[in-house]
């Protein structure tokens, strides 16, 4: 293990260990930030040339619930070494029938319904750097980056899926699942998939400039949208294990189609 230092990446994944245990020559670095320690350790490798971050969302061992999750260290951790572009895979509830376990989804739309989470690096407080910024709207419209989610798509077309291209997540607080009649609400507003992890993980990656693309994994048919007993947890990690070797092809795949960071075309960074 070293400290960060040299530490370089350009590219980040957020997500388990699944993704990079197969990679050789992996470093693992320490990162401390302004805003407390990241989930975990960050893992360096290399893909076909472009370095790339790992970091597990949740903490190695899974001991990180949703709402526990330091996102803002989680996001200003990749950027200081570097990163630019974030791929941000996770498990996600369908809420239509035709959504079911092992659909790929990459929204390009997401709806807030968390309760109780910093969403900003803007809170009127002293950056890191001492100064004391004026008050930060950020654009947050289109809060996918469509360069990414286009390479996101072909990738998963690629290697065989049928992906969704499009669609709105909607975020819950958790750690619980949605009630039923959540579930049904969810569905009858139109919204495609719910989850627990991507805010504010979006919102922080825009407020830093990066480019952040979901790659949602549905693990299973959300309350409303099915007639069994609800959604359990044993299930969600069941059939994300079943999906995360081929879901390791796509991402590592989107991670070697990505623009270079300075050739990047699209306006997450401004
Ligand atoms: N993650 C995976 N499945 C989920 C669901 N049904 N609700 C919220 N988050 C999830």
């Amino acid at each position: 293990m070293v400290e960060m230092g040299t530490a370089q990446a350009d590219i980040g994944v957020i997500g388990g260990s699944g993704f990079y245990s197969f990679l050789e020559d992996v470093t693992e670095v320490t990162v401390k930030t302004p805003y407390g320690s990241p989930s975990d350790s960050l893992f360096i490798g290399e893909l076909a040339g472009r370095k790339v971050a790992f970091l597990p969302r949740h903490g190695r061992g899974h001991h990180l619930p949703p709402h526990r999750i330091n996102y803002r260290a989680n996001l200003w951790a990749l950027r200081s070494i570097g990163v630019r572009q974030v791929l941000g895979p996770c498990a996600v509830g369908g809420l239509r029938p035709e959504y079911g376990p092992g659909t790929l989804l990459v929204p390009d739309q997401l709806v807030d319904r968390t309760k109780n989470r910093t969403q900003t690096f803007f809170d009127g407080e002293p950056l890191p750097d001492g100064s004391v910024p004026d008050v930060v709207h950020t654009t947050f419209a289109d809060p996918y980056c469509p360069a990414g989610r286009a390479v996101a798509l072909a990738v998963a077309r690629g290697h065989g899926w049928d992906p969704v291209d499009g669609g709105t997540m909607v975020v819950i607080e958790g750690p619980r699942f949605s009630t039923r009649a959540e579930s049904r609400w969810h569905a009858a507003q139109g919204w495609s998939v719910v989850g627990m992890t991507g805010h504010p993980e979006a919102v922080l990656a825009r407020e830093l400039g990066l480019c952040y693309t979901s790659m949602s994994l549905v693990t299973d048919l959300d309350a409303g949208a099915e007639t069994g007993d609800g959604v359990s947890h044993d299930e969600v990690m069941r059939v994300f294990g079943e999906n995360v070797g081929r879901l390791r092809e796509v991402l590592f795949a989107a991670v070697c189609a990505l623009p270079e960071t300075a050739e990047r075309a699209c306006l997450c960074a401004t």
